[in-house]
C-alpha cells in the first residue's frame, strides 16, 4: 500500500455523508469544509440560508460535495425533518458534528432565567437532541456512525463572565462521555473537541480588547487560533478507521490554554 493509499484509507469520508449542523457558522464553516475535501458529501446546515448556499458552493468549487439543509437547534421537530431528509436523499448518515452554539457575557447577578434558559436550550439540549436522534439510526447501520460535539475550553475550566456559557459546555462534556458510554458496544462513537479561542461571531461581543491581551497571555502559543485548525482533529476523532476505539473523549485544540492549569 502506498503512502498515499494508507493516509486516505485513515482519514477518507468517501462514500460517506457527514452532517454539520452550524454549519453556517465560522468554526462549523471549517469543519464543513474539511470534511468536503476529505470525500464526504457534507450537508451544510443551520439558519441562514444565505450562508449555508455559500459554503455549499464554496466546497463544491473545492471540489466537494455538498448541500444545505435549515434547521432551527431550538426545535426537537425541526432536528428530527433534519435527520429525516438526509435519509431519504441518502439512505443513511455516517456523521453529526454538533456545532451550533450561543453565548452572552452577563454580569452573575444580572443572569436571567431566560438567558440561562436559552444558553442552556442552544449548547445543551440542542447536543443532546441531535446525539439522541441521530445515534437511534446510526446504531441500525452496518457501519454504524459517529458523532462529534462542540466543547470549549471552559469545559473544564469556570472562564469569567460566561457563567450560563461554561456550565452548558461542562455539561456538553459529560453529556458526550455518558452516550459515548451507552452506544459504545452499537457502533456508534460520540467525542467531543474543545477549542481553545478563535475569533466567531458567537464571542466577538466578549473579546473586547482588554480580554484579548488576557486570553493570549495565558495561551501558551501565543495566538488564537485558526478555524481550519480544528480540521485535522476533527477528522481523526470522526474517522471509522484512524477513530475507531477513540469514544468518550473531550479533545483540546487550544493552543496549550488548559496545559497552563491542568
Ligand atoms: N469561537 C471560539 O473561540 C469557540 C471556542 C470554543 C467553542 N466554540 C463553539 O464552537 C461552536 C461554533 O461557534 P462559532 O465560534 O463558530 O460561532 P458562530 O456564531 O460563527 O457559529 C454558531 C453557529 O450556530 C448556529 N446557530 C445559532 N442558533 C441556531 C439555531 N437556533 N438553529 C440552528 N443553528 C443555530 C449559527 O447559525 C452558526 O452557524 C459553538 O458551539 C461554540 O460554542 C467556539
Amino acid at each position: 500500500m502506498s503512502a498515499s493509499d494508507y493516509v486516505s484509507h485513515l482519514f477518507s469520508y468517501e462514500g460517506q455523508v457527514v452532517v454539520v449542523i452550524g454549519g453556517t457558522g465560522v468554526l462549523g464553516g471549517a469543519i464543513c469544509d474539511g470534511f468536503g475535501k476529505a470525500g464526504g458529501h457534507v450537508v451544510v446546515s443551520g439558519r441562514s440560508e444565505e450562508r449555508g448556499l455559500a459554503r455549499v458552493e464554496a466546497i463544491r468549487q473545492a471540489g466537494g460535495s455538498a448541500e444545505f439543509i435549515a434547521v432551527d437547534v431550538f426545535e426537537r421537530e425541526s432536528l428530527q425533518s433534519l435527520r429525516d431528509q438526509v435519509l431519504a436523499s441518502h439512505g443513511q448518515v455516517d456523521v453529526l458534528v454538533n456545532c451550533a452554539g450561543m453565548n452572552a457575557a452577563v454580569p452573575y447577578e444580572e443572569i436571567t432565567d431566560e438567558d440561562w434558559d436559552w444558553i442552556m436550550a442552544g449548547n445543551l439540549r440542542s447536543t443532546q437532541v441531535g446525539c439522541q436522534l441521530f445515534a437511534a439510526h446510526m446504531k441500525t447501520q452496518e457501519n454504524g456512525g459517529s458523532i462529534l460535539n462542540i466543547g470549549s475550553v471552559t469545559s473544564h475550566l469556570p472562564l469569567s463572565k460566561v457563567f450560563a456559557y461554561s456550565a452548558s459546555k461542562a455539561a456538553v462534556v459529560n453529556l458526550t462521555k455518558n452516550v459515548a458510554r451507552e452506544y459504545a458496544t452499537q457502533g456508534v462513537r460520540v467525542n467531543a473537541i474543545c477549542p481553545g479561542f478563535f475569533p466567531a461571531e458567537q464571542n466577538r461581543k466578549i473579546l473586547a480588547p482588554e480580554r484579548v491581551e488576557k486570553i493570549i497571555g495565558q495561551t501558551p502559543m501565543d495566538r488564537f487560533g485558526e478555524p481550519e485548525e480544528l480540521i485535522g482533529a476533527c477528522l481523526l476523532l470522526c474517522s471509522r478507521n484512524a477513530g475507531s476505539f477513540i469514544t468518550g473523549a473531550d479533545y483540546y485544540v487550544d493552543g496549550g490554554f488548559t496545559a497552563n492549569r491542568f
